[in-house]
């Protein structure tokens, strides 16, 4: 589950190649039947449809390349293949390149440029302009680019719709341009950001973010399981925040059996769940439904983030960016913007993860210096089934 967003990003990739394929084939398929080429084509091109057959076909070959190239580095991106790039005046020449084409395709649909071969190299500088389009963009802002290009493919194929005359292909195209559409909008009102901003901005840049952002200062205090139990025990109310590391753990079920045993001890337990937790979209409700936690503790951030300072203990497992005050205090951190779930207003912090390292953003964390923050270092299944065995020992 934790590969998804690579999946994801390959599949879309081969499903805007499929697009813009369907754009090549039909193109020679109608210069077959026009030996005189494109200026044949065209002679008389409104009455006998070719005009518009010719122009859905640069849009989809046009959207579909772009959806291709970008979806592939966005793949090699997240699988940690391809860094972070940013060539001098790159948003110049981005901007540069995607009129060139939109200029090329309007020219030859309108016979100004007759040349039979133009719309394999408005295909080629389509497929420039993606990985260009992709490679600046920094790591925390890669939902929001899969989730745009996802729905490139949908449109792409919308027009492959449009040139069979199949309704279905059609529908099918619109629903995926339309939901990754608002999934996109979505998302980046999870993350407080344009969309504008997200495309042009390099937000989320990791090591460059870490560079002008200021590191914390001072000492970590370290628990073990046992101390960790007896906070929980003697809690009113605790909330867990789940992150990556839950899921990397494989820890959804011994999580929710810990959840069982604190309410049987008479505990209020909650889960918090921050909108870009984890490596995909709704990533923490799939995992905690897979080990049957009841929905209605799942709770949004906008809901638990007034709670938490009613809360005794909240137990932070594998999450570290979307708890990271920097987003809040740190106008130099990549993160900052971002809404985060508010823990440090809880009276007792448990941090769950391996060590000190950085989370996604790949930047440090102030919350884990707090004086209310108590580290509990180990893999989150190790460390959760021994908080289970020490609550059970008590009981
Ligand atoms: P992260 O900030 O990525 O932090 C995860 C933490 O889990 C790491 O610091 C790591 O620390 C710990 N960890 C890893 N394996 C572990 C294990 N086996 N046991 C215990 N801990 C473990 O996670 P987050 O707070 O969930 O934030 C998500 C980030 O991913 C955001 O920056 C978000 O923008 C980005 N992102 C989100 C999505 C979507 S749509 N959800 C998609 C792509 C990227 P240790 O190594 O020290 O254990």
């Amino acid at each position: 589950m934790t590969a998804m967003p690579q999946m994801v990003s390959f599949f879309n990739g081969m499903g805007g190649a499929c697009a813009a394929l369907i754009s090549v084939i039909e193109y020679r398929h109608l210069m077959h039947n026009a030996p005189g080429g494109i200026a044949e084509l065209l002679a008389n091109g409104a009455e006998t449809g070719n005009l518009t057959r010719l122009a859905i076909m640069y849009a989809g070959l046009i959207i579909g390349s772009i959806s291709f190239s970008g979806s592939i580095i966005a793949y090699g991106k997240l699988e940690g293949k391809i860094s972070d790039k940013v060539l001098p005046g790159q948003q110049f020449l981005n901007i540069g390149l995607f009129l060139g084409i939109v200029l090329l395709a309007v020219l030859s649909v309108m016979g100004v440029l007759e040349s039979d071969n133009l719309l394999y190299a408005v295909g080629a500088l389509a497929l420039a302009y993606g990985v260009l389009f992709v490679m600046p963009i920094g790591g925390a802002d890669m939902p929001v680019v899969i989730s745009l290009l996802n729905s490139f493919t949908g449109v792409a194929a919308a027009f492959g719709g449009f040139l069979y005359d199949n309704k279905v292909m059609l529908i099918g195209g619109i629903l995926v341009g339309s939901a990754g559409t608002l999934l996109t909008i979505v998302m980046c009102k999870a993350m407080n950001r344009s969309l504008l901003n997200v495309l042009i901005g390099n937000f989320g840049g990791g090591a460059s973010g870490a560079a002008s952002a200021a590191s914390p200062q001072g000492s970590v205090k370290s628990v073990n399981a046992s101390d960790a139990a007896i906070l929980m025990k003697y809690a009113k109310k605790v909330i867990i925040v789940p992150g990556y590391g839950l899921a990397v753990a494989q820890a959804q079920h011994v999580v929710h059996e810990l959840e069982g045993i604190l309410e049987n001890e008479g505990v209020e337990v909650k889960y918090a769940i921050h909108p870009v937790a984890g490596r995909m979209p709704g990533h923490m409700n799939v995992l905690l439904a897979e080990s049957n936690v009841d929905y209605d503790k799942l709770v949004e951030m906008e809901d638990i983030n007034p709670e938490f300072n009613t809360t005794d203990v909240v137990l932070v497992i594998g999450a570290n960016d979307v708890v990271n005050p920097a987003a809040k205090t740190d106008p130099a951190s990549p993160i900052y913007g971002m809404p985060i779930l508010e823990v440090e207003y809880a009276r007792q912090c448990i941090v769950m993860k391996r060590s000190m390292s950085a989370g996604y953003a790949g930047i440090d964390n102030e919350l884990f210096y707090r004086d209310k923050t108590s580290m509990l270092f180990g893999d989150a299944k190790k460390m959760l089934t021994e908080l289970v065995s020490e609550l059970k020992a008590m009981q």
